[in-house]
């Protein structure tokens, strides 16, 4: 299916490994301009050459630390100055931390906020008016399933994926009448440095092994294994695009069928 965003702006939000980098990938092969952002140089550098390789990828690399409310600015700006348009919001960067409530001081709240749900809002809000100007946009947000099924050793990742879940279906309606239109996917457990680092904590707040956190966590998966960040960046990818264009304010699980809710 050609997605018909060729010749489109996209921003993705921590493009350099995972997710990020799998929705980035797949806008190239679609004929989008990509600019990727993330903190580390290095591995936006490598990034860049593998997307770069793309026939015609053309990709534009901003290193900007997004907890910090300044860097926002310079995404947008660098990205509207290169190609003169922005077309498509991914946000995806976000690193909460399952961290036990009673660990969880105000500052590490606020701290675990910073990043995911502010920075998608500050990302949001800066695009908009490019969006506005074309009468077309997408903002598509990476969430999580812990947004809709609360755990105790995830409250601050619920909380952030939950925020833009409530945030971005209201900012679909008012937005709709722009032509942007605002969709939120929700991934169950994907395989990447992450998901790593969460059952890295599961593990120790368990005070079980990471292979018993790992072989726990995928036997509750009906698919009985995790995702990869393509399965991910296809859905992305499609309602970020042109295909997708009676889709707004609505919610995709991309979980192997983890979650149990009908609605
Ligand atoms: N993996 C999963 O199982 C899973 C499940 C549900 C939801 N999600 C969500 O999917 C999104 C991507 O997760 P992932 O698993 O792909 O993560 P990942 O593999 O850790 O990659 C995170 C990306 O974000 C960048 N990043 C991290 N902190 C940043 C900051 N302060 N400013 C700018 N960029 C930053 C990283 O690069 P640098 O470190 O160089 O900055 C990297 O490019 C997250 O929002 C996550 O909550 C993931």
């Amino acid at each position: 299916m050609d997605l018909g965003i060729a010749g489109r702006v996209a921003i993705v939000t921590g493009a350099s490994r995972g997710i990020g980098r799998a929705v980035a990938e797949r806008l190239c092969r679609e004929g989008a301009s990509v600019a990727l952002c993330a903190r580390n140089r290095e591995s936006l550098a490598e990034a860049q050459r593998a997307l770069e390789a793309i026939d015609g990828g053309r990709v534009l690399t901003v290193e900007a630390d997004l907890t910090e409310p300044a860097a926002a600015g310079r995404v947008v700006e660098a990205t509207a100055a290169a190609w003169g348009r922005i077309d498509i919001l991914v946000n995806n960067a976000g690193a909460a931390r399952g961290i036990p409530f009673d660990e969880l001081t105000q500052e590490l709240w606020l701290e675990n906020l910073q990043l995911k749900l502010f920075g998608y809002l500050r990302m949001a809000r800066l695009v908009l008016p490019h969006l506005r100007r074309n009468a077309w946009g997408r903002i598509v947000n990476v969430a999580g399933l812990a947004g809709l099924q609360p755990s105790t050793l995830s409250m601050p990742i619920g909380l952030n994926n939950a925020g833009i879940l409530n945030v971005m279906k209201a900012l679909a309606d008012g937005e709709a009448a722009h032509n942007i239109l605002v969709t939120t996917v929700c991934p169950g457990p994907i395989l990447t440095d992450r998901q790593t680092r969460l059952l890295q904590d599961v593990a120790r707040t368990k005070g079980t092994s990471l292979e018993a956190a790992q072989s726990e966590a995928t036997s509750a998966i009906p698919l009985r294994r995790m995702g990869r960040p393509e399965e991910v960046a296809d859905v992305v990818a499609f309602l970020a695009s042109e295909r997708a264009s009676y889709i707004t304010g609505s919610l995709v699980i991309v979980d192997g069928g983890l979650h149990r809710a009908m609605i």
